[in-house]
């Protein structure tokens, strides 16, 4: 059994030197990095009956407060040094939601202290990152789950389903983009990481990890190799000093010849048609598009398109949810290390071939998953 697919509760709480009582009752449970994210984690943690908000740190006072403020419910110590969390002994579970290139460092250092991780994506911007962390994780008993909660879509995930037991024939070729996001504020108030590409690994890695997951997911496969440019066409030098790149245009291939065309733009205007995002998945019966409507077209003169899965209800927090249910009732993992480290590194190849503007292979990655 692989725990962190399979996870588990009460062999892990007299291990973490937690008392049977506390885990029973309700996970302790701290947020590392207050912020945006942070903050909407923490509201879906305290709509757990199953978990307390114990500690929270971030290293700006003002947004500690404002997450001290609304989990005063569960009166919260606050932290400036996340490390001081990772040595409480009762804090059973992290959830980090710093900027990336913090999450690799931060989740080993929670994990190999015996605590349940929740990690934002990307789990890490560069391979050797994600490498380590896949160790420490693979090495752990812990539950580890990262924050591609696409995974947790009901609509999305029985259309992944129905997509691969072969409702559309077998699947060849897709087609995604990512135009939904203006850059960002250029004085916002993640503007002091996300313009640095070692920070935030660019748009690529930071926000298109959610895309190319769902590539991987619907194909059933991590890519064999990919090629492609970037650059920052628009935002030359803006704002000074930028290291990220304003637009991809990639190609991916997947085993069996499988192909992935995959673009992202943050300068695509809102009135454009044809923005926003999308994923059109091609098979050997017909097409689907997945994120909108997840309506299937067949291939051929006549066919009717038919909808593959209807629209659900979905609950804000079922990711969330998610990692409870893994912890206490050993539940399936529904985003696990291995999903989380190749959505990463899916984005790190793309990142790493436009980078070196030549085609780069899966293998040089170095990561065994
Ligand atoms: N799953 C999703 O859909 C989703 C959506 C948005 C953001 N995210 C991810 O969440 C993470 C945070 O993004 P955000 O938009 O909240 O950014 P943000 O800038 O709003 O928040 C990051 C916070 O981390 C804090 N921080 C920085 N260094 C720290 C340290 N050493 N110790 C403690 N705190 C520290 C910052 O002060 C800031 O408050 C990113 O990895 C991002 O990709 C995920």
């Amino acid at each position: 059994m692989n725990v962190n697919r399979r996870c588990f509760l009460l062999g892990s709480a007299g291990a973490a030197g937690l008392t049977w009582a506390q885990s029973a009752e309700q996970i302790q449970t701290a947020v590392i990095g207050t912020g945006n994210r942070g903050s909407y984690l923490l509201r879906g943690i305290l709509d757990q009956a199953g978990a307390k908000a114990v500690a929270l740190c971030d290293i700006k006072p003002d947004r500690l407060e404002k997450a001290a403020a609304a989990a005063a419910r569960d009166n919260p110590a606050t932290y400036a040094d996340w490390r001081k969390i990772i040595d409480r002994n009762d804090v059973q579970a992290v959830f980090i939601a710093t900027p990336p290139h913090l999450h690799s460092e931060m989740a080993i250092a929670a994990l190999k202290a015996g605590k349940h991780v929740f990690c934002e994506k990307p789990i890490g911007v560069t391979a050797a990152q994600v490498r380590e962390l896949v160790q420490v994780a693979r090495a752990s008993n812990r539950v580890f789950v990262a924050g591609q909660q696409m995974r947790s879509y009901k609509q999305l995930s029985e259309a992944v389903r129905k997509i691969r037991e072969g409702a559309i024939g077998e699947v060849i070729m897709v087609k995604a983009q990512r135009h939904a996001t203006a850059d960002l504020p250029h004085d916002g108030s993640s503007a002091d990481w996300y313009f640095d590409v070692a920070k935030s690994g660019g748009y690529l890695i930071e926000q298109s990890v959610h895309n190319l997951d769902l590539c991987n997911w619907v194909i059933g496969a991590h890519p064999l190799r990919a090629c492609g440019f970037g650059g920052a066409l628009l935002y030359k030098n803006d704002p000074a000093g930028r290291t990220i790149f304003d637009c991809s245009l990639l190609t991916y291939e997947y085993p069996n010849g499988v192909k992935l065309s995959f673009t992202q733009n943050v300068f695509h205007p809102r009135s454009l048609p044809s923005g926003g995002q999308y994923v059109y998945v091609y098979g050997t019966k017909g097409a689907v598009d997945l994120i909108s409507a997840a309506t299937m077209y067949p291939l051929g003169a006549g066919g009717a398109p038919s909808v593959l899965a209807q629209k659900q209800e979905e609950y804000q927090h079922a990711h969330i949810a998610a990692f409870y249910d893994c912890v206490n009732k050993g539940s399936q993992n529904p985003a696990d290390i291995v999903i989380g480290a190749t959505a990463a590194l899916t984005s790190i190849l793309g990142h790493e071939a436009m980078s070196k503007e030549k085609v780069v292979n899966w293998s040089d990655l170095g990561v065994k998953l």
